[in-house]
């Protein structure tokens, strides 16, 4: 299974890979995590993205397509992964598609997470992350059973930093503008899967699974 995630910011694409990769045991592929990771963790790479990413616009493609590239040649790739949050350009898109063909593999779907935008920067605002393994949570729609802790490792919840009303609205404006026509690019290739991602979390998830698993 080589699948994309598709949606605008806090649409629930990093909640809906968990469930799609647990189903297909293929790797989450995420350029935000690895951004992130690499800020963390104070890479040259990670000082270069975090300018862009801290004002809620698109690192560079040719700080991100290389990365991606890289990634998909790893071993557990092999059988087939989920990206999320790549491409978010057609020239991104352009370059995943030949690198795909010189590996001699396609893509099978593209899942659409459909969100109206008057929800989407409530989720983000919501949304609360786990500092020690990453889980996500919201605020409202996804608590964790104690206040401020993950109920996986009990490590400590933290906001994002691209995660405030203004950021959120930024990058809500990069997505419509930069990403969205990607939507007509995948549908001409006729491998996109639209999904009403405004349903709870778990019934979204089964939709997904659903839909990859009939086509
Ligand atoms: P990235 O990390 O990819 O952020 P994003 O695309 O803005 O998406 P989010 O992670 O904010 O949302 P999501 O759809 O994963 O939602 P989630 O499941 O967490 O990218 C960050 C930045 O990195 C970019 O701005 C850019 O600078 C850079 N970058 C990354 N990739 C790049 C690329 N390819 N090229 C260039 N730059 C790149 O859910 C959100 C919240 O809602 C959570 O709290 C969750 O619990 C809740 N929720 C989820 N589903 C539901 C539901 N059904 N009902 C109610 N609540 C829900
Ligand atoms: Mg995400
Ligand atoms: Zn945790």
């Amino acid at each position: 299974m080589r699948a994309i995630l598709l949606g605008p910011p806090g649409a629930g694409k990093g909640t809906q890979a968990e469930t799609i990769v647990k189903e297909f045991s293929i790797p989450h592929i995420s350029t935000g995590d690895i951004f992130r990771q690499n800020i963390k963790q104070g890479t040259v790479l990670g000082k270069k993205a975090k300018e862009y990413m801290d004002q809620g616009l698109l690192v560079p493609d040719e700080l991100t397509v290389e990365l991606v590239k890289d990634r998909l040649l790893q071993d557990d790739c092999r059988n087939g992964f989920l990206l999320d949050g790549f491409p978010r350009t057609i020239l991104q898109a352009d370059a995943l598609e030949d690198a795909l063909k010189s590996m001699k593999q396609k893509l099978d779907f593209v899942v659409n997470i459909e969100v109206r935008k008057e929800l989407l920067v409530e989720r983000a605002v919501g949304r609360r992350v786990c500092s020690g393994c990453g889980q996500t949570y919201h605020m409202t729609f996804n608590k964790p059973k104690k206040e401020g802790i993950c109920d996986n490792c009990g490590g400590e919840l933290i906001q994002r930093k691209d995660d405030t009303e203004e950021t959120v609205t930024k990058r809500i404006n990069v997505y419509q503008e930069q990403t969205e026509p990607l939507i007509d690019y995948y549908t001409k290739k006729g491998i996109v899967i639209n999904i009403d991602g405004e349903k709870p979390i778990s019934e979204v998830g089964k939709d997904i699974v659903a839909k990859m698993r009939n086509k």
